[in-house]
């Protein structure tokens, strides 16, 4: 999955080139003198990549060794974490702290959504902005959706149908890739996700339950919308 994820999203016609500008010019808006950034859950980097070039120093903090493996290719200056956000303790503040593409929702319930928060919190600096692109709210999910493409990134052609249902606040989202490749041949396997679904009023809650003082932009990031947070006024630093 780490090998193909990023080209067959791109194929896709995710744009994480506009989707960093668009994080970047929002964080600016609110301290113009961001300088360093985390992302956390970054994946193969594809947001980092972009991000080297808005800000002055960049990490990545992700999970999965495979996913690491592309991201150290594909940022080489980045200082890049093994770690699960759960546990995060870096020991070191960021003026920026991103986490995009739905990746939050992974968090199990709200105590855990809140810690993690907390935890963004406790690596920000005093200017600091915490970025987080959410998976979609309890209020906006579908309780059934299917989707599928083909499309076709270098030597691979790429088959991707899902199904999500929504079984109370969850979405359990089902994955078969068919991975064509010449002297290769065809692959299937399938991956399932589960994640939750927070209502927006949830993620605020939590936001503020971390001391940060959060402000939603709808519209952006495919509709789902970016939540943007700082230290609260008067809070602890
Ligand atoms: C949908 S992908 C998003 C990757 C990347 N941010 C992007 O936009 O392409 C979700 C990522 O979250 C990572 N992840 C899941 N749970 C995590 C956790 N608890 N801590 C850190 N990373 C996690 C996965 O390994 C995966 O790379």
């Amino acid at each position: 999955m780490a090998e193909i994820y990023q080209s067959l999203h791109e194929a896709r016609g995710k744009d994480y080139r506009a989707e960093a500008v668009t994080v970047a010019d929002l964080v600016r808006a609110r301290n113009e003198e961001a300088d360093s950034l985390l992302d956390v859950a970054c994946g193969t980097g594809a947001h980092l990549r972009h991000f080297a070039g808005l800000f002055g120093t960049v990490e990545g903090l992700e999970l999965s060794e495979a996913m690491l493996v592309r991201a150290r290719a594909a940022v080489p200056a980045a200082v890049l974490h093994r770690g699960d956000m759960r546990d995060l303790d870096l020991n070191r503040r960021y003026d920026v702290i991103t986490c995009m593409f739905g990746s939050i929702a992974y968090m199990k319930d709200a105590g855990e959504l809140t810690s993690v928060l907390r935890a963004f919190a406790a690596h920000l600096t005093p200017r600091g902005v915490v970025a987080i692109d959410p998976w979609w709210f309890l209020e906006t999910a579908l309780d059934h959706h299917v989707s599928g493409d083909t499309v076709t990134a270098g030597p691979r052609t790429m088959t991707r149908v899902s199904s999500t249902e929504r079984v109370g606040n969850t979405s359990h989202m089902t994955v078969h890739y068919v991975v064509a490749e010449p002297g290769v041949g065809v692959e299937h396997f399938v991956e399932r996700h589960a994640l939750t679904l927070f209502t927006r009023a949830e993620y605020e809650e939590a936001f503020r339950r971390a001391g940060l003082r959060v402000a939603y932009v709808g519209g952006v990031q495919s509709g789902r919308g970016l939540f943007l947070a700082d230290r609260a006024p008067g809070g602890r630093g």
